[in-house]
């Protein structure tokens, strides 16, 4: 064997020995690179005779080529079997089980009034929605509550800096502006629940500047008082979840309806525990409800004709609600964002609810 074969040899064996692809890159630096022998053949054939060079040349090429091709098919082959291994080092195991994932859970307000919604809503009511941001028409005055009415004072009203004009907007106090705002752009039959935050200037263990209403409304030619009871009841029973649970209509006053009154439902409390259901007349009853007729007054305000129609509403706290249902103690603790206080008191997001099925949760 010449020198130049034994060169050749060893170049294809320092290129099938390397066993990367950076190794290969290192071997054809080695080589065919500036300073290798190749290269350096190459250079010294312009010293040589033109015979000479007639006869290297060309064989210098050749090998060359044979080691530039076999550094190509050695670098193809490196590169499928680096990909190779890849792949099989990053293969998604489809069986393991799942890592354990924080989940989230349902806040019990929004819990309470998806099941009320969803209760409301069998019973054909749509959703109507306002302005958290109200003027004194609609939170006050078409609500049959004038300047100077003492149930304004019942309301500890935020009022936000006055306008040009002198009048001055509200953080609404209630849902019922709701009411007014549905009859002023839709005409009757109308059957709305409006769920929605509420704002009173009023902070203590049972009451928090913010807090959540479901107000109703019904209005067509023939709605009547039995018609109310009728529909408050089938929604506590539903609520609750107890068939049998006992309620009480107590007459009382709003501004906004005549006659009116304030809805109780029968529960027990033992032991300092409170139990809703029971037996009313033996035990205790608990006001959850203010409802009545819809004022004439409120209906001509809504430019709707009180001697062709009349209607009913209702409106409800939904935190209280919620802590009877849930035995949720303290009504602040809605709002303080714990989240021990909500793993302890939420709901599991994927479960759809069903018609006030949140007991079973
Ligand atoms: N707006 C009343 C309140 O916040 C609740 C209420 C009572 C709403 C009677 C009504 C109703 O629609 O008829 O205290």
């Amino acid at each position: 064997m010449n020198d130049l074969e034994k060169l050749e040899q060893d170049l294809l064996q320092a290129v099938a020995a390397s066993g990367s692809v950076a190794s290969l890159e290192a071997v054809r630096v080695d080589a065919l690179g500036k300073k290798s022998s190749i290269s350096l053949l190459m250079k010294r054939l312009g010293g040589l005779s033109l015979e000479e060079r007639k006869e290297k040349g060309p064989l210098y090429n050749k090998i060359k080529r044979r080691i530039e091709q076999a550094i190509e098919s050695r670098k193809v082959a490196l590169e499928m079997a680096e990909l190779g291994a890849k792949l099989a080092a990053e293969r998604v195991d489809v069986t393991l089980s799942a890592r354990p994932e924080g989940e989230g859970r349902i806040h019990p307000i929004s819990q309470a009034l998806d099941e009320v919604l969803a209760i409301f809503g069998a019973m054909s009511f749509a959703v109507a929605e306002g302005p958290d941001i109200e003027d004194d028409f609609h939170n006050f005055t078409a609500l049959n509550i004038p300047p100077e009415h003492p149930a304004r004072q019942m309301h500890d009203t935020f009022y936000l800096p006055g306008e040009r004009d002198g009048s001055q907007l509200v953080l609404r106090t209630h849902t019922s502006p709701v009411q007014v705002r549905t009859m002023q752009i839709q005409k009757p039959p109308l059957r709305i629940i409006a769920p929605g935050r509420t704002y009173r200037s009023d902070s203590d263990m049972t009451h928090t500047p913010m807090f959540h209403q479901v107000e109703g409304l019904v209005v067509d030619e023939h709605a009547h008082m039995g018609h109310l009871k009728g529909c408050v009841t089938e929604f506590c029973r539903a609520y609750f979840e107890i068939a049998d649970l006992p309620l009480r209509f107590r007459p009382s006053f709003f501004p906004f309806t005549e006659p009116s009154a304030e809805v109780d439902i029968g529960c027990l409390r033992k032991d300092g525990e409170l139990k809703i259901g029971g037996k009313g007349d033996s035990g205790d009853w608990l006001e959850i409800f203010g409802c009545g007729m819809v004022h004439p007054k409120v209906l001509e305000a809504c430019s709707i004709d009180p001697h062709t129609y009349q209607g009913f509403a209702f409106g409800l706290g939904v935190e209280r609600i919620a802590m009877l249902k849930y035995g949720i103690p303290d009504l602040r603790t809605f709002f303080e964002a714990d989240l021990r206080w909500l793993r302890h008191y939420g709901f599991a997001a994927l479960d759809i609810p069903s018609l006030g099925g949140g007991l079973s949760q």
